[in-house]
């Protein structure tokens, strides 16, 4: 199989590209490159993809380029590339959101839909919930985004469905619930809160820290993506991809503590605008289509992520100065 991954020098995109080369005769990733992340951690990404003889990059901005060849040498189209971020989605960024969320996937449905592709997955988000009237949401939940990011997701997962029941495009829409781990966006709460804690400041904290999320491990969301590539399911099909670990902002922290061995010092401010007080996903549809449930707890996938961002970012001088330690309670790969 030939698969396109888009958003490859992202936190997902790269990781859903490097568990793809094995199984594949060619993967080809495209990427705009936007300011949105620094370049170091860009290229960071991009580095293990760079070594495989399989993998080629492309620098491409689906808003505007023309990947209709690209296309039609591809089996499976992973589309990952968005402009993310809940709390700056409002005012004149807004347009940013409309280009790269609802245009860019517009155009490539429209190429994947000529090209007959075999199969479209497409990285939806739990925003399209908002405030749920009940937990955990179900893929059946009436969806009333809470931000103006959450509206431009479900707008795009509409036009996944449109093209599923107009065209037969073999679309599946994967909602993910608040990914962590390794490479995690520097905008996320959990890369910053472990950033803040390394370089002794204080961490901030919108609203009370009572704010819910279903927290899921990177590793889990890239084998969902996997498992959408090859499953035989109903176009149009839309799944709730969450890691069953559903915490408070409060017990995260806590939890981060431990882990640092240390507490985290907190500074309270306002509660951002779009910021839901909760997800958390029922998954039994994707257990039961793609034999698929989250295999990695909290405490490990934390773990994994203090562990990497020390590696990433962590002098060891810069450690020791604030008597940062990492304890470990069992080994993690
Ligand atoms: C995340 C992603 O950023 C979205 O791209 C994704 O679509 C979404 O998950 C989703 O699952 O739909 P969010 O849940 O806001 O959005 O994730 P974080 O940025 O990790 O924030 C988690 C919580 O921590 C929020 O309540 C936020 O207000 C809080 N937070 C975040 C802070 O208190 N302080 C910070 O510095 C950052």
């Amino acid at each position: 199989m030939r698969y396109l991954v888009t958003g490859v020098a992202g936190f997902l995109g790269s990781h859903v590209a490097e568990a793809l080369l094995p199984h594949a005769t060619a993967v080809t990733g495209v990427d705009c490159l936007t300011d949105y992340y620094p370049t170091a951690m860009k290229e960071r990404n991009l580095r293990r993809l760079l070594d495989s003889e399989k993998f080629t990059f492309v620098e491409a901005d689906l808003r505007h380029a023309d990947l209709s060849s690209l296309v039609a040498t591809t089996d499976v189209v992973l589309h990952q590339a968005g402009q993310p971020g809940v709390r700056t989605s409002w005012g004149e960024d807004f347009a940013a959101y409309v280009e790269h969320n609802i245009v860019a996937t517009h155009r490539l449905l429209e190429w994947s839909r000529q090209a007959h592709i075999k199969r479209f997955v497409y990285a939806s988000s739990s925003s399209v919930y908002g405030n749920a009237d009940s937990y955990p949401t179900t893929e059946a939940s009436l969806p009333r985004p809470f931000s103006p990011y959450g509206t431009t997701k479900l707008a795009a997962e509409h036009l996944c469905g449109a093209y599923a029941e107009n065209w037969g495009l073999p679309t599946v829409a994967l909602r993910y619930f608040t990914v962590y781990g390794p490479r995690q966006r520097p905008d996320m709460a959990i890369h910053r809160f472990i950033q803040a804690a390394a370089e002794g400041r204080d961490i901030h904290l919108y609203g009370t820290g009572e704010q819910a999320r279903d927290f899921t491990y990177v590793d889990d969301v890239v084998r969902a993506n996997l498992l959408a590539s090859w499953k035989p399911i109903r176009p149009g099909t839309v799944l709730n991809i969450a890691g069953g670990s559903h915490v408070s902002v409060n017990m995260l922290l806590d939890k981060l503590g431990d882990i640092v061995g240390r507490p985290l010092t907190v500074r309270r401010g306002d509660t951002c605008a779009g910021d839901v007080d909760n997800t958390r996903a029922d998954c039994s549809k994707a257990a039961l289509l793609l034999d698929w449930r989250p295999l990695i707890d909290m405490t490990t996938g934390l773990t994994r992520q203090v562990e990497w961002q020390l590696a990433a970012y962590g002098t060891a001088k810069g450690r020791a100065r604030h008597g940062w330690q990492v304890s470990v309670a069992r080994s993690v790969a």
